[in-house]
């Protein structure tokens, strides 16, 4: 029987790339929440939400919002229209924390992952899945790195030389987004109590997959 799979971990802890790569050899789907929540940044920076708690509200309240299936994963389509490369922009990147934390925020988002992730066969990744959004999930995954090797796989990943200087600054920036991701009062950044914790540090990214996969084929033969 599929089973239902949360994934969290802080920032570039490479929570997405290794979802969607269970998510295929399982034949499962992946949703990445934090695709939503930078799709909602993005609409309020790029049309210039107001940002008192009734005006954003408002805004968030109409924006059309909705998830098309696409591969093995979901695309995220704000009017219609997929937001691509600006949804990772570092413009988006750096409000993103901000906007995740109002409540209206998080309750949209979740009802969109309930509505698609319901059913089970899904590998869901963000901050929150194994804590709030899932908390049934049969198989709850922590994946933690150092602050260097997650700021240095980040770099490379939008194809920037990982200098010492680079790499230091953008741990900072990782590090700064993680504190608030964590210290939020709603659905904080938190390992849930029944995770399994893989620092992935030292790890190859197909070793992380290998490990999570013969976990969820241990957990999909128990549950059937
Ligand atoms: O890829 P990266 O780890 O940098 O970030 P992401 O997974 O795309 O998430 C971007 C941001 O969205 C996070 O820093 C959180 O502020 C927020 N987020 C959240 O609050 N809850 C989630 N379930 C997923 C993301």
């Amino acid at each position: 029987m599929k089973i239902t799979i949360a994934i969290d971990g802080p920032a570039a802890s490479g929570k997405s790339t290794t979802a969607a790569q269970v998510a295929r050899a399982l034949g499962y789907s992946h949703l990445n929440s934090g695709l939503l929540y930078r799709a909602i940044t993005w609409a309020a920076v790029e049309r210039d939400w107001p940002l008192d708690e009734e005006g954003f509200d408002r805004r968030l309240g109409n924006l059309d919002l909705s998830l098309e299936p696409a591969g093995f994963g979901f695309r995220v389509l704000v009017d219609g229209t997929d937001p691509g490369v600006s949804l990772v922009s570092p413009a988006t990147s750096a409000m993103v924390s901000e906007i995740s934390a109002r409540p209206a925020v998080r309750e949209r988002v979740l009802h969109l992952l309930e509505r698609e992730g319901g059913r089970g066969g899904v590998v869901c990744d963000g901050r929150d899945i194994g804590t709030v959004v899932f908390p049934t999930a049969e198989l709850k995954v922590f994946l933690v790195a150092s602050p260097e090797e997650r700021a240095r796989r980040r770099l490379l990943e939008q194809g920037i030389d990982p200098t010492t200087e680079a790499v230091r600054e953008e741990a900072a920036r990782l590090s700064a987004r993680d504190t608030f991701d964590s210290g939020r009062a709603v659905a904080p950044l938190r390992r849930a109590a029944d995770a399994i914790e893989l620092d992935t540090t030292e790890m190859g990214a197909s070793e992380v997959v290998q490990r999570i996969v013969s976990l969820a084929l241990a957990r999909e033969s128990r549950v059937s």
